[in-house]
């Protein structure tokens, strides 16, 4: 395609296009025409390439992740620079690139921080879905269309702010590499960043499913001897064992807690344990899992709106370390471009956890892949 001709011809005017809406929660998304305006400044107009559904997208789909309505979802994207407004110098039309959902503005506290990596600048904790001058891109059968943490995937175009958007090697193969936006860095960052996972030792990964498997993926590439992968869907357990899970576990196969069990296996409790489901039961299993004294138990999963997590702090005074993390710690537009590098020079494979791809149109038959447990990832194609 001729992308420079490409822009002029749609650049500073509002491009027609079809997007997924989400009206309401617990319905399906209808396809439909949307009106998407020019990138204001410091904004970028991106047409998107392909999409992963993720187990966040379902949460705000389900409404246990609370956003504003009616919403375009979709978070983990890859795309082309369609068009560009004022001041953005990053990325200009043509160029690839990874919509990411937690922006590195390079100028805040945490961007600052050596190892900040939350820029004050997200949407993701408190979802106004809006551009920061506090309006919106997307109009549908005349009402406002809000965006989704800054990102909004689901639809063949959408407007994001510059400092959310990465560039990527103009060869990576953008049906592929949308992986990058969410699933991978926030599973192998988890492990390799934020656990700090060490050769030999003992892992336990709760949830199996797309995150989990690209935590599992870190785990192994830190030179875990032991990954225990637990899920209630025994359907994930031959994949898992495939990536380098050496013990999978069904809760529902045992009488005692999990946790339980995970201690007797390894008579310590594990090194490092992972929750990547969202649910407070699991968060507090999975801290219990781990060694009490050098015990790491990282949380990813999301857990529902107000949710509480509670459990005894003799937990943690035995010197145990629990800790979170957000898109793998990494910081974003620094570091993710990087990753896709090692995908390239093939030093790591993210492949493996696609295991469905459908046109966008299909896009409600994906969310029921995921929801069912079919899938570990399926990617929308535009
Ligand atoms: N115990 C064990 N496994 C469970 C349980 C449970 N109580 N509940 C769900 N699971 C398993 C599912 O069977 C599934 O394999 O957890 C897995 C979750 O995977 P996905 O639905 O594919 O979700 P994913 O995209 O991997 O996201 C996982 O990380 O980023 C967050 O918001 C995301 O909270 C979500 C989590
Ligand atoms: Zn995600
Ligand atoms: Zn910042």
């Amino acid at each position: 395609m001729d992308q420079a001709k490409f822009s002029e011809d749609t650049a500073g005017k509002v491009i027609t296009c079809r997007a997924a809406i989400a009206w309401t929660t617990n319905a399906p998304m209808s396809v439909e025409e949307v009106e998407v305006d020019p990138p204001k400044a410091g904004e970028v107009r991106i047409k998107v390439i392909s999409s992963g559904i993720c187990g966040s997208d379902n949460h705000a789909l389900d409404g246990t992740f609370k956003v504003p309505l009616p919403v375009i979802l979709g978070h983990e994207g890859a795309g082309v620079v369609e068009s560009i407004g004022e001041g953005v110098s990053s990325v200009k039309p043509g160029d690839k690139v990874l919509m990411i959902c937690v922006p590195q503005c390079r100028k805040c506290d945490s961007c600052l921080h050596a190892k900040g990596n939350c820029c004050l600048k997200e949407d993701i904790f408190s979802p106004v879905g809006l551009m920061l001058d506090g309006t919106s891109r997307f109009t549908c059968r005349g009402r406002k269309v809000y965006n989704f943490v800054g990102t909004s995937t689901f639809t063949e175009y959408t407007v994001m702010h510059e400092i959310s958007v990465a560039k990527i090697d103009a060869a990576a193969p953008l049906e592929k590499v949308c992986l990058f936006s969410c699933a991978f860095p926030t599973g192998y960052g988890a492990a390799l960043n934020t656990a700090q996972v060490t050769p030999g030792s003992t892992c336990v990964v709760f949830g199996l499913g797309g995150v989990g498997s690209a935590v599992v993926l870190g785990c192994k590439a830190a030179g875990a001897a032991r990954i225990i992968g637990i899920d209630l869907n025994e359907g994930k357990f031959a994949r898992a064992k495939a990536l380098g899970v050496t013990d999978c576990l069904n809760p529902r196969n045992f009488k005692k807690p999990i946790q339980q069990v995970v201690m007797e296996m390894t008579g310590v409790g594990a090194d490092f344990t992972f929750e990547v489901i969202g649910t407070i039961e699991t968060m507090v299993a999975a801290l219990e899992s781990c060694n009490q004294s050098y015990g790491v138990c990282v949380i990813i999963g999301v857990a529902p709106a107000k949710s509480q997590l509670s459990f005894d702090p003799a937990k943690l005074l035995s010197d145990r370390t629990l800790k979170g993390c957000l898109l793998g710690e990494y910081k974003t537009r620094d570091c993710i471009p990087l990753l896709v590098d090692d995908y390239m020079k093939k030093k790591i494979d993210v492949d493996p956890l696609v295991t469905h791809k459908l046109p966008f149109i299909k896009i409600n038959e994906g969310f029921e892949l995921l929801r069912s447990g079919k899938c570990i990832r399926c990617i929308l194609l535009f």
